[in-house]
Parts: C-alpha cells; sequence; structure tokens
C-alpha cells in the first residue's frame, strides 16, 4: 500500500469529508484541503472536519485551490501528494447565475492550480476530480452515457465542469498525468449539503414551511446513496488510466446509481419517515435545472466493479436519522 498522503481538496465539503473519513478509516494518511467558503452554513463544514481531526493521521491546511504560493507551500510542506482526490469547486447550479466569478476562480483558475501541481510531482500516481451529472445539459437520450455529446451546457457550472474535461485532457496528454473525472448524479446522505433537495425538503416539513418543488414536481434523478459514491471515487483512485500510444492517460466515468426516481416519490418518502406532510409549493422549472438525470455506469462498473447498493428507501432514512440527531430535532 502507498504511504503517501492522499490529497482531498474541498475536504470539509460533503463528497470531500465522507472521501477522507473512509481514507483515514482503511489506514491511510490524509491531508485535507479547504478554504471553508460560507456558500452554506460554515459550522456544518466546521464539524465535519472536527470529525476528521479526531484521526492523528489526518491533517487539515486551510487554504484556497486558486492560490499558487498556497498550494506550492502545501505540496512542501506536507507532499509529495501521489495521488489527488480534487473534490473542492463552488458547486451549484442556481448560484451561478448569482455569483459567475466564484465558478471561474474556484473551478477554473482553482482547477488549473491543482493540476500544476501535479504536473510537477515526480511519480505522480493519478488526480481524480469532480465533475458533474449537469454537463449532460439538454440531452434528451437516456441513460446518460459518457460516450454522449455533452457541447451545449445550459449553466455557468456545467460550463465549469466541462471545461475541466477539457483542461484535464489536454494535461494528461502533455504532461502524462494520469487522470479521471468523475460525473457525480446528485449525491445525498449524512452530512449532505443545505443547499440540495433533501436537506431543503427535510427542513421545510420539521419547520413547517413552504416546500418549493420545481416544474411542478415533474422532475426524476438518479439519486445516488454517499457510501456509494465513495466507493466509486476509491475504486477509481486504485485504477489509473495508463497511457495507451497516442491516448492520453485520461477518461471521465459516470458515478450515478443508474435508478431514476420520481422526484415526488422522494418527498413521499421523506414525509413518511418524519411522520408530517410536506406543505408543498408547485413552481415552474427553473433556469439551468434539467428534467430529468440517469447514469449509464457500464464503463464505471467494468473498470473499477462499482456497483451501487444503496436504494432511496435505505438512505433516505438514514439521513433524517443524522439530521435529527445534529439538529436536535424531535429528541
Ligand atoms: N453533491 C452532489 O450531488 C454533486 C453532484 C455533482 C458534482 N458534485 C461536485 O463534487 C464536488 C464536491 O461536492 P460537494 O457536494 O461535496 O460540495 P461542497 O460544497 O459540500 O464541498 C466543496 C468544498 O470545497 C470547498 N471549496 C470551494 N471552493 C474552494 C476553493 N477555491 N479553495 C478551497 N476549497 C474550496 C468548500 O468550502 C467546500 O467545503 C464538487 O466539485 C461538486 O461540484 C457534487
Amino acid at each position: 500500500m502507498i504511504n503517501t498522503p492522499v490529497l482531498v481538496t474541498g475536504a470539509a465539503g460533503f463528497i470531500g469529508f465522507h472521501t477522507s473519513l473512509r481514507l483515514l478509516k482503511a489506514g491511510r494518511k490524509v491531508v485535507g484541503l479547504d478554504n471553508l467558503n460560507d456558500y452554506y452554513d460554515v459550522n456544518l463544514k466546521k464539524s465535519r472536519l472536527k470529525v476528521l481531526e479526531e484521526f492523528p493521521s489526518f491533517q487539515f491546511v486551510y487554504a484556497d485551490i486558486s492560490d499558487k504560493d498556497a498550494l506550492e507551500n502545501t505540496w512542501a510542506e506536507k507532499g509529495p501528494f501521489l495521488e489527488v482526490v480534487h473534490l473542492a469547486a463552488q458547486a451549484g447550479v442556481r448560484y451561478s447565475m448569482e455569483n459567475p466569478y466564484s465558478y471561474i476562480k474556484s473551478n477554473c483558475l482553482g482547477h488549473l492550480t491543482v493540476m500544476e501541481m501535479c504536473r510537477y510531482t515526480k511519480g505522480f500516481k493519478h488526480l481524480v476530480y469532480a465533475s458533474s451529472s449537469s454537463v449532460y445539459g439538454g440531452n434528451k437520450e437516456l441513460p446518460y452515457s459518457v460516450e454522449a455529446r455533452v457541447d451545449t451546457p445550459i449553466s455557468l457550472y456545467a460550463a465549469t465542469k466541462k471545461s475541466n474535461e477539457l483542461m484535464s485532457h489536454s494535461y494528461s496528454h502533455l504532461y502524462n498525468i494520469p487522470q479521471t473525472g468523475l460525473r457525480f448524479f446528485t449525491v445525498y446522505g449524512p452530512w449532505g449539503r443545505p443547499d440540495m433537495a433533501l436537506f431543503i425538503f427535510t427542513k421545510a416539513i420539521c419547520e413547517k414551511t413552504k416546500l418549493p418543488v420545481f416544474n411542478n414536481g415533474d422532475m426524476k434523478r438518479d439519486f445516488t446513496y454517499i457510501d456509494d459514491i465513495v466507493s466509486g471515487i476509491l475504486g477509481v483512485l486504485e485504477n489509473p488510466p495508463v497511457r495507451d500510444n497516442d491516448k492520453a492517460p485520461y477518461r471521465v466515468l459516470n458515478i450515478g446509481n443508474s435508478r431514476t426516481e420520481y422526484l415526488m416519490d422522494y418527498i413521499h418518502l421523506i414525509e413518511e419517515e418524519l411522520g408530517q406532510k410536506a406543505d408543498i409549493d408547485f413552481m415552474p422549472m427553473q433556469d439551468g435545472d434539467i428534467r430529468e438525470t440517469y447514469a449509464d455506469i457500464t464503463a464505471t462498473t467494468e473498470l473499477t466493479g462499482y456497483k451501487p447498493k444503496t436504494t432511496i428507501k435505505e438512505g433516505v432514512p438514514r439521513f433524517i436519522t443524522w439530521y435529527k440527531e445534529y439538529y436536535n430535532v424531535g429528541t
């Protein structure tokens, strides 16, 4: 087993936290980097870090991935990092209409800076970074296949994620950096993000406030449970792509559940689990949003054995148990 630390960017975030935790439990050293931005409740990020900091093999670096000097110092002081799981980004489709510059800074400049560090690391093994199902934009053909064209993003967020894939290909080609981009599909679970549906719905039902449901509820999502996502990330991390003559050591994979669920079924599950009805406010479709997502995960399964196990019937109650405990609801 490699004993150099894994660098996890966005370690205080939802997916970065769970990825770091799994690595630490498996005996790996982890350096987690995050700028703890205030896109959502910073206390939730700090609480996640508290859990990670219980492991002596975890070190936290408070830094911004777009800050070249900060990354160079991190590499010099805590590295070298031969494996990087790069999850730090400005997430969220809707917020990219409000604060577009933060997406270019974190997702484009930040991605470049991380790749530049990998470029100069001798013996570098694998950069695994987060892309998103949002790159599929208005594609009609389901399930979404990594072979499909994704040249027509419908939000700036999606455009930055597609840009990451293009930037990564150029660096893999030029500098032989093994890279895998993972297109995540609506990730949910304990310690989840407050700007995402499951959190918003649970909070609204608990607090008896109106619950906005877009496109009049006519939406379908490939909801993917966090533990499955982490298994996918780590399975991929262990299997870096290799150069094949002229073909760069580069690939893009879908990481979804490969089941598409009606949003209203998801809401009914939350209601059942909380024993309370939602006060739904049906709204029109929001700009930049997608009606349905559904992942074709054939290539991911073939390459890494990735097989999602958790249905929403199992995953939603686990989130709600965490939510009630963390926010002291109904206890
Ligand atoms: N959660 C999902 O359903 C989902 C779906 C598709 C793609 N993704 C992608 O997966 C990755 C992780 O998502 P998440 O749900 O954990 O989001 P998150 O917002 O919880 O985590 C991202 C973390 O990155 C940090 N960060 C942001 N900009 C930074 C910067 N410039 N420098 C350092 N740290 C920075 C944030 O403080 C945050 O803690 C992101 O790239 C996101 O775009 C997530």
